[in-house]
């Protein structure tokens, strides 16, 4: 194992039907016991992971600002490592919210905004307002400039099918310039299992390109690369992921299909690191053998079939040829 980010879900609720997502945490599906992960369940599985943590980061099938336990889960992140972030839809963020999760130590926040027009907003995250979530975002930039510049901003955008350079180069000028958030983050849309907007690496480059030439300096460089940072390379993600019951998984992709190496609440590391599925999983990212059989729990995953894959990779021209990707 190598340090890597962990994912950690805190509930398995969410109070939007966003049309893209396909997490089954929504307010509608109305067929799950809401529940909550706990500060102190948090602890134990953290503590079986303690030595690996880069950094910690709450998102997954949910929305996690429903924990009403999240201060507790932040604080208890804190324990082991100095980067705490949040990604979140940022309807609930009220300036008290703010300040509480502040206060108990997340360092990041990542709001899903994924448009700067109110009326597209409001047609894409049902249920939420584009006005609100803008307000809390001008809250916590005013909280950074005036209180805690170590705080780090993001808007996340998920790129549409019918999204254009010029759409993209306006919501970079509207967050990013207007309203000086640290850093926009892109990924493209992802519909039952592929990627849709193909050739979107073509078109960053472009967007880079056509901002530099209007003097505006922005590194779109990675794929989603918010809020991940780790020395080493694992897949596309590199992390951890812990879902709201404790399973735990090589990424966030395995909390629906329930493909995961076990549970950190109830094993202990040393009995999940003997099993065939982690070990082969380790062996094959650690060793970057891409010339064998895929791990079982990677064999159906999108990202290794898409140009990013290679893209992030990064490993040299050769490696990885033995993955079918897809053509742009
Ligand atoms: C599942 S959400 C959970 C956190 C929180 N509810 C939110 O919306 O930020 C995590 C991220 O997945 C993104 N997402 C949801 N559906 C997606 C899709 N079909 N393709 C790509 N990204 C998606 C969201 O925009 C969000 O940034
Ligand atoms: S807010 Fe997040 S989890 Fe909820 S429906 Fe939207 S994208 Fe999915
Ligand atoms: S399933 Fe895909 S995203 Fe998850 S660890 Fe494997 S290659 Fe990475």
């Amino acid at each position: 194992m190598f340090n890597s980010t962990v994912l950690v879900e805190p509930t398995n609720i969410c109070n939007l039907k966003c049309v893209m997502c396909e997490a089954r945490c929504t307010v509608e599906a109305g067929n799950e016991k809401v529940q909550y992960l706990m500060p102190d369940q948090l602890d134990i599985m953290l503590s079986k992971l303690n030595g690996y943590i880069s950094n910690v980061v709450f998102q997954g099938d949910c929305e996690p600002t429903l924990n009403p336990y999240l201060e507790g889960l932040v604080d208890v992140a804190r324990k082991y490592t100095e980067q705490v972030a949040i990604v979140t839809n940022g309807i609930m963020l009220t300036p008290e919210r703010i300040d509480s999760l502040i206060a108990n130590g997340v360092t990041w926040f990542a709001l899903s905004i994924d448009d700067h027009r109110e009326q597209i907003y409001n047609g894409i995250r049902k249920y939420s307002d584009f006005k609100k979530v803008e307000q809390n975002l001008d809250y916590l930039i005013k909280v950074r400039n005036e209180r805690n510049n170590s705080i780090f901003i993001v808007t996340h955008k998920i790129v549409f099918e019918n999204d254009t350079i010029d759409s993209l180069k306006e919501y970079v000028k509207y967050f990013y310039i207007d309203k000086d958030v640290n850093k926009i983050t892109f990924a493209p849309l992802v519909c039952e299992g592929s990627i849709k907007k193909k050739n979107w690496i073509i078109i960053r480059n472009k967007l880079e390109n056509s901002l530099i030439q209007e003097n505006i300096h922005i590194n779109l460089s990675d794929f989603a690369n918010y809020p991940y940072a780790t020395l080493h390379k694992y897949c596309g993600t590199n992390l951890f992921f812990i879902s709201h019951e404790g399973n735990f998984a090589p990424c966030g992709l395995h909390t629906r299909d329930g493909n995961n190496f076990g549970n950190l609440l109830v094993e202990s590391l040393e009995d999940i690191k003997e099993k065939d599925v982690f070990k082969e999983y380790h062996s094959f990212w650690k060793n970057r053998k891409y010339d064998c059989k895929k791990p079982r729990v990677c064999e159906n995953c999108y990202l290794l079939r898409s140009p990013y894959f290679k893209y992030c990779l990064n490993e040299g021209y050769e490696a990885g040829k033995c993955f079918d990707l897809e053509k742009v």
